[in-house]
């Protein structure tokens, strides 16, 4: 059975973009291949280092916020990175095959050392600027063929299969190429029509959000800022609003209907948002039902790490030992 990994960084709370981007495909994947999710707090340290009990904080709602949206735990092996000393290890071999500047232009990293300017004071720490190797021995780490991630992680992807590339042109078909999925809407817009939705932008609808939170900021949504009455025609395309009727309004007739009312200019914002509160409430029910569960059975979080740790750790064990061997440098000075 091939496999699949992914994972988040434990820094906050997950939210609908992180579903469209991932989540929704962890679901559907689940069914066909061999799934590991990580929950990446050795990534998060790199530019949480100051802040480390945000990470601790987060590492049970990281996992909760995935089963919450259907992720099986008899079907998929959840584990913490930090558990798994494999990966560090791999991280360090890894770092062999694949050049100083190659990493370096990883433009998802570019854009992250520009948004972290301050904190970094212009010279970010060396563990960030590497991570996207540590990030190519988490999917190596299972040995894994595909990859769900937001369309912002599809360069970690292609620095993961330059360094398969390299290992397999010097020792042999060793490991297989890597396949990243990405979902439909790959970058949801925010709230705020911004390009992301993002935490740190503040435009989030969290998947743990309570049915008030979500109204409250629905009826805040950005519209058609041309739009001045509701009997001013408006425009559909790329309106927030719209962007997540079509995500997560699964009555498609209202979606249709809203949508040519508002281009004629016969509805109101008022009414496309009170439709949208509902039907991003009706989503989130049965999210929020199976979170309640785990809350109140946290026990059993508990186990399912402990014993997805233990299996990546096997797995792990037997990447090491096929590229090991494979350098030649599996030399049993000592155990014997
Ligand atoms: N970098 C990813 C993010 O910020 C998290 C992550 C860590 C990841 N390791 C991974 C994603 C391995 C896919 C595969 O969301």
């Amino acid at each position: 059975m091939k496999r699949v990994l992914t994972g988040d960084r434990p820094t906050g709370k997950l939210h609908l973009g992180h579903f469209v981007g991932s989540l929704k495909n962890r679901v559907k994947l689940q069914n066909e291949y061999d799934t590991f999710i990580l929950v990446a707090d050795v990534q998060a340290l790199t530019d949480n280092f100051d802040q480390t009990g945000k990470i601790k904080d987060n590492l049970l709602n990281v996992i909760i916020d995935n089963l919450s949206v259907g992720i099986d735990p008899k079907k998929v092996t959840f584990y913490v990175q930090s558990l798994v000393p494999e990966t560090a290890e791999l991280t360090i071999y890894l770092m062999n095959f694949i050049s100083f500047n190659k990493v370096l232009r990883n433009p998802t990293v570019k854009d992250e050392i520009a948004q972290k300017r301050d904190k970094f004071k212009g010279n970010p720490p060396f563990g960030f600027v590497a991570y996207p190797i540590n990030q190519a021995a988490d999917i190596l780490t299972p040995r894994a063929d595909i990859v769900p991630v937001g369309f912002d992680q599809a360069p970690m992807i292609e620095n993961t299969n330059t360094i398969i590339k390299k290992i397999n042109s010097l020792y042999g078909q060793i490991f297989n190429e890597v396949t990243p999925v990405f979902g439909d809407i790959g970058r949801l817009i925010g709230t705020d029509g911004s390009a992301k939705m993002s935490k740190s932008l503040g435009n989030t609808i969290y998947l743990s959000d309570t049915e008030e939170e979500v109204r409250s900021k629905v009826m805040k949504m950005y519209t058609d800022p041309n739009r001045v009455k509701s009997t001013d025609p408006g425009r559909v395309e790329g309106n927030p609003v719209f962007v997540y009727h079509d995500a997560f309004n699964s009555d498609t007739e209202e979606v249709k209907d809203l949508k040519e009312r508002y281009v004629k200019g016969t509805v109101s914002d008022v009414e496309v948002k009170t439709k949208l509160v509902a039907a991003i409430n009706k989503f989130l029910d049965p999210i929020r039902e199976r979170r309640a569960y785990y809350e109140r059975n946290i026990d059993e979080v508990y186990d399912i790490l402990s014993a997805g740790t233990k299996r990546a750790r096997e797995e792990g064990k037997k990447t090491l030992e096929i590229l090991k061997e494979a350098m030649k440098i599996n030399y049993n000075l000592f155990t014997n």
